[in-house]
């Protein structure tokens, strides 16, 4: 007996001493809520019917802030980050068409459909200009707005987060390493509980030939967007699905734009270190 209750606080003791040794950026904690869990509403844009949600008050004369996920994700994972910002802020969510809970179509993703969509829910909500913040997938869809003569007149100011130019800006290792993994597996267990009647494989396809074909920019693409410092090109300090290289080409190829690192984090920044991140937004959103 004596010896199973010491053997047993041993693998207790190993436990805790893994737990420390794992440092946050290579772990994937759990998705959030939003906050108040809230039902959202479907509106039909583009075909398809995109949910949103909406958190906080507007404020006189300030923008309101839109949240846009990244690819196989869902607006859930900006719970923590939206719970801050709501407190001073306006903000809508919106789950992008295909993830989460908005349908999609036969119609192949493109980030300029992605873009559309979101400037159409704005125009919707009779939202003239937002401050856009994207991560990943919605980081470039951020970015085909800003290349869009009409969508970008909906984008107020633009926070992109472990966004690329193309398909090489995406590290060749990623899906070797330990967060993609967990990603993916728990992306599919939220897929279907969101999506009952979605079509699993070919949502996947969708993302999987849109990323692996676009986007497909260059310097002098991103040399038309105008909007200066307010752009900001943000990654973590460990970022482990963009390439190293990829946020210094952005912020050199974007005039003016500012570049910021979150410490200690990776591309799941917004579930690692939340109040990190909405701290990083809310400095973009009073420059
Ligand atoms: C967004 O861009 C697409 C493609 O150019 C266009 O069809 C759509 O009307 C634009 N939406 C808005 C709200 O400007
Ligand atoms: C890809 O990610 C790994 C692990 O995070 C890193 O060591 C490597 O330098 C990255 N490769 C590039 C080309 O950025
Ligand atoms: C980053 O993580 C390291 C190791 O876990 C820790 O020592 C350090 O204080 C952290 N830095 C910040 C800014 O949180």
């Amino acid at each position: 007996m004596r010896y199973t209750i010491y053997s047993s606080a041993i693998s207790c003791l190993a436990a805790v001493a893994a737990a420390q040794t794992t440092p946050i950026w290579e772990t994937l904690p759990p998705t959030p809520q939003l906050p108040g869990n809230p039902a959202g509403e479907l509106t039909e844009i583009n075909g398809v019917k995109i949910w949103h949600a909406e958190f906080g008050t507007a404020v006189a004369g300030e923008v309101p802030v839109l949240m846009l996920h990244g690819g196989f994700g869902n607006s859930d994972y900006f719970g923590d980050v939206i719970k801050t910002l709501m407190t001073k802020h306006r903000v809508i969510a919106m789950d992008t068409r295909g993830h989460g809970r908005s349908t999609m179509d036969s119609t192949p993703f493109t980030y300029e459909l992605y873009a559309s969509d979101a400037a159409a829910l704005l125009e919707s909500l009779g939202v003239a200009k937002a401050a856009w913040v994207g991560w990943s997938d919605m980081a470039i869809g951020t970015f085909a707005a800003l290349l869009d003569a009409g969508n970008s007149t909906l984008v107020d100011r633009a926070f992109a987060f472990g966004g690329g130019h193309s398909p090489q800006s995406t590290n060749a290792t990623f899906s070797s390493s330990k967060t993609y993994a967990a990603f993916i597996g728990r992306a599919t267990k939220e897929y279907a509980a969101l999506q009952p009647n979605g079509d699993l494989k070919a949502f996947a396809a969708a993302v999987e030939t849109l990323e692996s074909t676009q986007p497909n920019w260059a310097e002098a693409d991103f040399a038309k967007i105008k909007l200066g410092d307010k752009v900001t090109i943000a990654d973590g300090q460990y970022e482990e699905a963009v390439v190293l290289a990829e946020p210094a080409l952005l912020n050199g190829w974007i005039a003016g734009s500012k570049r910021v690192t979150l410490t200690n984090v990776s591309h799941f920044a917004p579930v690692q270190d939340p109040d990190q991140f909405a701290a990083k937004v809310e400095e973009f959103l009073s420059a």
